[in-house]
């Protein structure tokens, strides 16, 4: 299994940085590129720095970080939307975006500060002698502040996305709602590339790829302004993983020597997930839910569809010990069918009447919610559960060879093989220390097992 996880790693690495696939997805993606750091770093602590240094070079002026950097070497047609849609160095320009490369302009979840502690802890000497934090800090810092800053819509404090490709469950069902008031273009205006590489029952419809141009499109036309879109969400997991970075990035500025910056995030880190479980926490449901901005009045209203989404604050330390044991209760009832019915926990309700086992985010399963679940089960005490998904994502990541995502209750795979972030959270999973977790600053089983599996091939360059 590692070693097979560590070929697809090794076939996906392009020199600076991890496709997720070579056909689906052939240039930089940003949650991708996060996960995969944190598999990668057990075979290569230095691929993996560049894997976030690389992208945080396409970082934008006003501190976003862009959700597709381009392979200038990959051919236009290969990947719709292309760069000559997002017009990055031109439209891009009043909010910074940077000249020599070309990039998207939406975002995706931040987890990336949590990705740059945990590559640093799997070889700190390495991250001291090239001042890995200390180069990574500012532009966290600068990525975190645009999110609580200019993307607060509600004005709560929590961040919004104004793209269902930035929250990265791109056609879940949570989005059927908001995304129904968008107009979408017209099929014919576009070439999608998506499914010369993946079977249309496995991806989202053309009517939802219609409103993702069309809400693309409109921000790129606003250069990229934030404030004025037709969608705005705030979105229980992409808000979760924010905080989740800014105790990581707590823990960055404490390793740097800046304690009373690092003592402030984290106080702000325990207010984020009160607020968190203000705007967003159903009590009677037991699920966190997004909340549509743009519906109703004033402060917008919850959307009534449960997704994986509302599982993920489950990482969060700070989590009300009620909220928790809720949301493992949740986890393993019949809409997500934990330690039951489900093999891997679904991306969408079992129950839901928009329920599909093979249509992307709208059921199937995937190894980085997965991932995430497992750790926030273990950080809440919950080790017999955790201990049981980790066993069921190893195994299935292995039977199907790396899917990007399964049916939920066979494990079958769907969309592409070999997928980066699948590979790299496995490899995570087999080479972790639980024991050692960032919760516990000082663990150092990761520096014990990326010795141990060094391997030909990914010898530091
Ligand atoms: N996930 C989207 C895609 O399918 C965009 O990030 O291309």
């Amino acid at each position: 299994m590692r070693e097979r996880a560590a070929e697809a790693l090794r076939a996906n690495w392009t020199g600076t940085s991890t496709v997720p696939s070579r056909q689906l997805y052939p240039h930089q993606w940003s949650w991708d590129s996060a996960f995969i750091a944190i598999g990668l770093r057990h075979l290569s602590p230095l691929r993996a720095q560049l894997e976030l240094e690389t992208l945080f070079r396409a970082q934008w002026g006003d501190g976003r970080v862009p959700h597709i950097v381009f392979n200038p070497a990959v051919p236009l047609d290969a990947y719709f939307p292309s760069p000559d849609f997002w017009r990055s160095t031109t439209a891009g320009r009043a909010a910074g975006a940077p000249g020599a490369v070309q990039t998207s302009g939406i975002v995706q979840p931040p987890v990336h500060a949590l990705a740059v502690w945990l590559v640093h802890r799997a070889d700190p000497g390495l991250s001291r002698a090239r001042s890995f934090l200390a180069r990574a800090h500012p532009r966290l810092a600068a990525w975190h502040r645009y999110l609580l800053d200019r993307r607060d819509a509600g004005g709560a404090g929590l961040a919004s996305v104004v793209h269902p490709w930035e929250q990265g469950m791109d056609n879940s069902p949570c989005w059927d709602a908001p995304l129904s008031r968008v107009t979408p273009t017209d099929p014919a205006a576009y070439r999608r590339a998506d499914l010369d590489h993946g079977a249309p029952e496995d991806r989202p419809t053309d009517l939802d790829y219609g409103r993702y141009v069309r809400l693309a499109a409109a921000y790129r036309d606003r250069r990229y302004a934030d404030g004025a879109g037709e969608f705005a969400v705030e979105d229980p997991s992409f808000n979760a993983l924010l905080i989740s970075s800014e105790y990581a990035l707590a823990r960055i500025e404490a390793e740097l020597g800046l304690h009373e910056a690092s003592s402030a995030r984290e106080a702000r880190a325990q207010a984020l997930t009160w607020t968190l479980v203000e705007r967003l926490w159903d009590p009677a449901e037991g699920l966190f839910f997004s909340r549509d901005l743009r519906s109703g009045h004033g402060d917008g209203e919850l959307v009534p569809e449960r997704g994986v989404g509302g599982l993920v604050p489950l990482i969060l330390p700070a989590l009300p010990h009620r909220v928790a044991t809720a949301l493992v209760r949740t986890a393993c009832g019949p809409h997500f069918g934990l330690g039951g019915p489900a093999r891997l926990v679904p991306s969408y309700d079992l129950t839901g009447s928009a329920f599909d086992p093979r249509r992307y985010w709208r059921g199937p399963a995937w190894f980085n919610t997965n991932w995430l679940l497992e750790r926030g089960l273990r950080l809440h005490g919950e080790r017999a559960r955790a201990d049981g998904l980790r066993r069921a994502l190893l195994d299935v990541a292995g039977e199907s060879g790396f899917a990007e995502y399964v049916d939920p209750y066979t494990g079958r795979g769907c969309g592409a093989r070999g997928f980066g972030w699948s590979a790299a959270l496995a490899l995570d999973l087999l080479l972790d220390d639980p024991a050692g977790r960032d919760e516990e600053p000082h663990g150092r089983s990761a520096d014990v097992a990326s010795v141990a599996v060094k391997r030909e091939g990914f010898r530091d360059v």
